[in-house]
C-alpha cells in the first residue's frame, strides 16, 4: 500500500492566510497541518508516500519533512501546476503507485479517535475497489454527501448538493485498489473544470465496488480548510493534548511506535528539537520506549 498526501490548492477559503503560505503548513496549534494527515497514513502502517503541492510550495514541504528516512518513511514529491482537482493525484502519481493500491488522504483532513490504526490496518487487508470512510456533519452541502437505499447501501454520492440526502459526509481518506489510475484517466473535468474525486467514487459505486465505513461518534473528524475549521482544530488539539498530556500526530512517536524507528533515533530527533516542548515530549516518549 503506497500512500499519497494532497496538499495543494490556492488555499483561498483561507485568505488572506494563504496568500505567501500553503494551506496544509499552517499551524494546527503546535504543528504543521500536513503532520495530521501524514501521521494517519503512519498509523495504517504506509510508508512509501507521495506529497503533491504547487511548485511554490513543493520546497517548503520538503524543508519540513524531507526524505523521510529519519522517521523510517520513503517520502516523495510531485508538483500539482494547477488546481485540477483531487483525481488529478492519481494521474501526478501514476508512476510512483506503479502496480501499488493507494491510500489519498487531503492535507487538511484531521482524524482522530481509538482504534483509527486498527481500522485502516483492516481496511486495506479486506480492499476490493475502493473503501470510503463517512462521518456525520451539521452542514453536508460543504462536501461529497452518501445517498443510501433502504437497507442502507450506498447506492450514491453527491457533491456539494443543495439539498443533501444524508448528513454523512464523505471524509477526505481513500482506500483504492491500482485501477483508480485507469479509472483517473479516463474521467472528464466536472462543470468547474477539475478532476472529482466523487466521480471516481461513483463508478466503484455503480461496479459494485465500494464500500462505506462510518467514523462512529466516539470519532474526531475535522477539516481544517475554514478560518473557524482551522481555529476549531487548533482548539481541539490543545484541550486533548493538555488534559492528556500526549501529543496528537506525533510523528516521531508514531514512527517509534509502528516500529518505523527505534528508541535511539527517536530520542536523537528530538534533542534536536530540544528547546520547544514538541522536542521534549519526543525524548520522554523515546525513553518511555
Ligand atoms: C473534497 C471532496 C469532498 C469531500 C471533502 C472532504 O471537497 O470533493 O467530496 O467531502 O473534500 O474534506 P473540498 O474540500 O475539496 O471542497
Amino acid at each position: 500500500m503506497k500512500g499519497i498526501i494532497l496538499a495543494g490548492g490556492t488555499g483561498s477559503r483561507l485568505h488572506p492566510l494563504t496568500m505567501a503560505m500553503s494551506k496544509q503548513l499552517l499551524p494546527v496549534y503546535d504543528k504543521p497541518m500536513i503532520y495530521y494527515p501524514l501521521s494517519t497514513l503512519m498509523l495504517g502502517g504506509v510508508r512509501e508516500i507521495l506529497v503533491i503541492s504547487t511548485p511554490t510550495h513543493l520546497p517548503l514541504f520538503r524543508q519540513v519533512l524531507g526524505d523521510g528516512s529519519e522517521l523510517g518513511l520513503d517520502l516523495r514529491y510531485a508538483e500539482q501546476p494547477q488546481p485540477a482537482g483531487i483525481a488529478d493525484a492519481f494521474r501526478i502519481g501514476a508512476r510512483f503507485l506503479g502496480a501499488d493500491p493507494v491510500t489519498l488522504i487531503l492535507g487538511d483532513n484531521i482524524f482522530y479517535g481509538q482504534g483509527l490504526s486498527e481500522l485502516l490496518q483492516t481496511s486495506m487487508r479486506d480492499l476490493i475497489g475502493c473503501t470510503l470512510f463517512s462521518h456525520t456533519v451539521r452542514d453536508p452541502q460543504r462536501y461529497g454527501v452518501a445517498e443510501f437505499d433502504a437497507e442502507g447501501r450506498l447506492v450514491d454520492i453527491e457533491e456539494k448538493p443543495a439539498r443533501p440526502k444524508s448528513s454523512e459526509a464523505i471524509t477526505g481518506l481513500y482506500l483504492y485498489t491500482n485501477d483508480v489510475v485507469e479509472i483517473a484517466r479516463g474521467l472528464a473535468p466536472s462543470a468547474r473544470g477539475e478532476l472529482e474525486i466523487t466521480d471516481v467514487n461513483r463508478v466503484y459505486i455503480s461496479e459494485g465496488r465500494a464500500r462505506l465505513r462510518s467514523f462512529g461518534r466516539g470519532f474526531a473528524w475535522l477539516d481544517a480548510g475554514t478560518h473557524d475549521g482551522l481555529l476549531n482544530a487548533a482548539q481541539f488539539v490543545q484541550v486533548l493534548e493538555h488534559r492528556q498530556g500526549v501529543r496528537i500526530a506525533c510523528l516521531e512517536e508514531i514512527a517509534l511506535r509502528m516500529g518505523f524507528i527505534d528508541a535511539d533515533s527517536c530520542y536523537a530527533l528530538g534533542r534536536k528539537q530540544q528547546n520547544s516542548g514538541y522536542g521534549q515530549y519526543v525524548m520522554t516518549a523515546a525513553q518511555a520506549g
